[in-house]
C-alpha cells in the first residue's frame, strides 16, 4: 500500500494547473449509458474513481471505454448485463448514478448498494423514492438494488433534502422518460449544471439546472457528443488551503473563481490575499493566519468537501475557529490525525473546535478518506519534519498526480511504494 512522506515545513512557490471535476466527470461516464453514439470527454482527471467508473461502465456493456490523457472515450454497443456488481460498487459509493440511466435505457437495473461508508450512513433512499414516483418497481434482495420498469414517466417530485447524486440519477433517469419531469428542491452544485450542460448537447430537453427546480422533457433517444468537463473546485480549494498554510505565493491556474466563492471569503476572512482573474486565483503571502468559523451546507456555501483541509490551516491560525459540519454525520475523523501532529482542537456535537496557532510537527498518520487525506497533506506541508500518510490509496480516489503539482511548487513529498 502506498504512504506519502511529507517533509516540512515548507513555502509553496509557483504556478499550478487544476484537472477536471472529478464529481463531474462521474455522472457524465454514467450518463453514456444513456447515448447512442460515442461519447467523448474532455479535460478528465486520471484518478481512481474514473477508472472505477470505467471498469463499471466495461462491465455494463459499453465498447471503447478509454482514458488516454485527459480524454475518455465511451461508445455504447447496447448495454448487454444491467448489473453493478458489489466488487465493483463497494469501493465507490458514486457508483450508484448507474441506477437511474439504466432503468432509463434497459427497464431493469441490479445495482449493489454502496453500503456504509467512514464519513457516515449516506443512504441513497432519496434517489430510490424518486426513481418509484417516475414508476419503477424497486426492491432490496440480498444487498442489491433490483428495479425495474416499462418505460419510465415524468412525475412532479420534490426532494425533502438536498442531495447532489441523487438529483442528478433522477435527472438522468427523465431525459428518456415519456413526458415532462419536474424536480424541486434540487442541488445547486456546478457539476449538476456541467452534467445538465451535456445531456443537452447529446439532444436532452433540460431547463434550469444550477437552480432548486429542474424541468425536464423526456425524449426517445440522445445521440453522442464531445463534452469539456468544469475544473475541479475541490482540488482548486485544496490547493488554495496549501498555498495559505505555507504563506506562499501561488497562481491557481485553469479553475473558476465563481465556483469558489464561499472559499474565497473564507480564506480572506482568514487574512489570506487573494485575486482572482480570469481562470484563476493568485494567492500572495502575508503575514500571520487569523481564525475564522466556518459552517459546511450544499452549494453554494463552503463545501463539505473542504472542511477537512480547512482545519489543517485553521490550526495555524491566530485564535479559535469553530468548525461546523452540517452535510455528513461523522466527518471529524481527522480530528485524531491532526491532534497526533500537535493541534488542538476538541469536538462538541458537529462542531470541532480549533484553538490556534499551534506548532505542527511531523508523525506518521493514517488517513481515513479522500478529504481527510488531502487535510493531512496541507498539514504535513507547515509541519516541522516527516509527515508519513498511511492509506493514501483514499486521496488517489480524487487527486490526479497531488504528489508531482505539489513537488512543481517546491513541496517535499514523495509517494513510498
Ligand atoms: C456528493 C459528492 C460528495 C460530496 C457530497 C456533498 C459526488 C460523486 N459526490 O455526494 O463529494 O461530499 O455530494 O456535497 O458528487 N442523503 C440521504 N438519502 C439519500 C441521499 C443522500 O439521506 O438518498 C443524505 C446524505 O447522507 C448526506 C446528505 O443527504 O447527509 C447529502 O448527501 P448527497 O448530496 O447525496 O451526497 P452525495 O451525492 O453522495
Amino acid at each position: 500500500m502506498d504512504k506519502l512522506r511529507v517533509t516540512g515545513p515548507c513555502r509553496l512557490e509557483g504556478r499550478v494547473r487544476i484537472s477536471g471535476a472529478k464529481n463531474a466527470v462521474l455522472p457524465e461516464m454514467a450518463a453514456a449509458l444513456l447515448v447512442e453514439g460515442p461519447v467523448t470527454l474532455e479535460n478528465v482527471p486520471a484518478v481512481r474513481d474514473v477508472l472505477t467508473m470505467a471498469k463499471v461502465l466495461r462491465h455494463l456493456g459499453l465498447r471503447q471505454v478509454a482514458l488516454e490523457g485527459s480524454t475518455l472515450r465511451a461508445e455504447d454497443d447496447g448495454v448487454r448485463e444491467p448489473e453493478a456488481p458489489y466488487d465493483l460498487v463497494r469501493t465507490m459509493r458514486a457508483s450508484i448514478l448507474v441506477l437511474g440511466p439504466l432503468l432509463a435505457r434497459c427497464g431493469r437495473a441490479r445495482v449493489s448498494l454502496p453500503g456504509g461508508c467512514a464519513i457516515g450512513a449516506r443512504p441513497i433512499d432519496l434517489h430510490i423514492d424518486a426513481l418509484r414516483r417516475m414508476g419503477a418497481a424497486i426492491d432490496i434482495e440480498h444487498g442489491y438494488v433490483v428495479a425495474s420498469c416499462g418505460r419510465l414517466k415524468g412525475a412532479e417530485i420534490e426532494f425533502p433534502k438536498v442531495t447532489v447524486t441523487g438529483t442528478e440519477n433522477v435527472m438522468m433517469a427523465a431525459c428518456l422518460a415519456d413526458g415532462r419531469t419536474v424536480l424541486r428542491n434540487c442541488a445547486l452544485e456546478p457539476e449538476i449544471a456541467d452534467l445538465a450542460a451535456f445531456l443537452v448537447a447529446c439532444g436532452a430537453r433540460i431547463e434550469g439546472a444550477g437552480t432548486p427546480t429542474i424541468v425536464i422533457d423526456g425524449v426517445t433517444r440522445l445521440r453522442g457528443t464531445l463534452h469539456r468537463v468544469i475544473p475541479d473546485r475541490i482540488e482548486a480549494g485544496t490547493f488554495l488551503m496549501a498555498a495559505a498554510i505555507t504563506g506562499g505565493h501561488v497562481v491557481i491556474e485553469a479553475c473558476e473563481p465563481a465556483h469558489l466563492s464561499a472559499v474565497v471569503a473564507l480564506l480572506k476572512e482568514c487574512g489570506v490575499p487573494l485575486t482572482a482573474g480570469a481562470g484563476s486565483i493568485e494567492v500572495r503571502p502575508d503575514g500571520q493566519l487569523r481564525a475564522a468559523n466556518v459552517t459546511t451546507h450544499p452549494y453554494p456555501d463552503f463545501p463539505t468537501d473542504l472542511q477537512a483541509q480547512y482545519m489543517a490551516l485553521a490550526t495555524r491560525a491566530d485564535g479559535v475557529s469553530v468548525i461546523t459540519e452540517t452535510v455528513f454525520e461523522n466527518r471529524f475523523m481527522h480530528v485524531g490525525e491532526l491532534r497526533r501532529m500537535g493541534a488542538r482542537i476538541v469536538v462538541r456535537g458537529q462542531s470541532a473546535i480549533v484553538a490556534g496557532p499551534a506548532p505542527l510537527s511531523g508523525a506518521p498518520v493514517m488517513a481515513s478518506d479522500l478529504r481527510a487525506s488531502a487535510c493531512l497533506v496541507v498539514a504535513g506541508l507547515a509541519a516541522e519534519g516527516e509527515t508519513v500518510i498511511d492509506r493514501i490509496y483514499h486521496l488517489d480516489r480524487g487527486y490526479e498526480r497531488i504528489e508531482t503539482k505539489l513537488h512543481a511548487l517546491g513541496a517535499r513529498v514523495e509517494r513510498i511504494k
